[in-house]
């Protein structure tokens, strides 16, 4: 199973930023023999082309991957301002991310609706990270349990059972760590995603082994390397650090 480091860019940078830090991390970490590990680009729509002109150029296809931040839960139709999957894999997306936290508390996403995106990308041959995670609020009162496996129950209510599991990864995201340089501590994650795969476990009895499970949240080239090394930590998903091709580039490498 391969590691997973993946850059979520958010709402950040115009193409001609997303260009050069593409290149940045290609001339960083393509060269290294790094077998065991892939890397996505989450990028805004807007710089999707941009940057698969860059990766296709450098012809780094095969460990250097592209990803959109959302997508909308059909083929296409009259949605205004959505995005299909068929719209991205024009651009060379290879994944998509469903249900970022950022999305459930500022935009209102719902369970349902998160299950419906990621069951409907992968039928339309996207890779999904489906992203979880609770607040302080339900951590402190004694809820990760009950929300984790809410989200997980919605999120993938309608996926196959069949599904190959490089092609589903979760991300676990407490949003309590997401941008605040508050990085869970190294008990709490091993805890929750042990949690996280005896969960996967009921829905994926036959393939649970072989789905990864990131951590998200305050991840920075200083805490990766002790981060990716914990117990069913399969990879890391970083926001604010990944905005540099340095620092993405040296948490990659960790
Ligand atoms: P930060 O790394 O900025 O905390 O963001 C994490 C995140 O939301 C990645 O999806």
């Amino acid at each position: 199973m391969k590691k997973m480091i993946a850059a979520n860019w958010k709402m950040y940078k115009t193409r001609r930023e997303a260009v050069q830090t593409t290149a940045g991390i290609i001339t960083n970490i393509l060269g290294k023999r790094l077998e065991d590990r892939e890397f996505v680009i989450f990028a805004p729509f807007t710089a999707l082309q941009s940057c698969a002109d860059v990766l296709n150029a450098e012809a780094s296809g095969s460990r250097l991957f592209l990803g959109a931040q959302d997508v909308y839960p059909a083929g296409e139709g009259a949605f205004t301002g959505e995005i299909s999957p068929v719209m991205l894999l024009d651009c060379s997306c290879a994944w998509v991310l469903a249900g970022h936290s950022e999305r459930r508390h500022l935009l209102g996403e719902s369970d349902e609706f998160i299950g419906k995106k990621t069951a409907f990308a992968l039928e339309s041959g996207l890779n999904v990270v489906l992203c979880i995670g609770e607040t302080l609020v339900e951590r402190e009162s004694g809820q990760l349990e009950r929300v984790l496996s809410g989200q997980m129950s919605a999120g993938l209510a309608a996926v196959p059972k069949d599904i190959k599991p490089s092609r589903l990864v979760f991300a676990y995201e407490p949003v309590w760590a997401i941008g605040t340089g508050k990085v869970a501590g190294s008990e709490e994650i091993m805890e929750a995603h042990a949690l996280v795969r005896r969960l996967i476990k009921n829905f994926f009895p036959l393939q649970y082994a072989h789905m990864r499970i990131l951590y998200g949240g305050s991840v920075k080239p200083d805490n990766a390397g002790q981060l990716i090394k914990l117990d069913n930590v399969d990879g890391l998903l970083v926001g604010g650090a990944s905005m540099e091709a340095e620092s993405f580039s040296r948490i990659a490498l960790a």
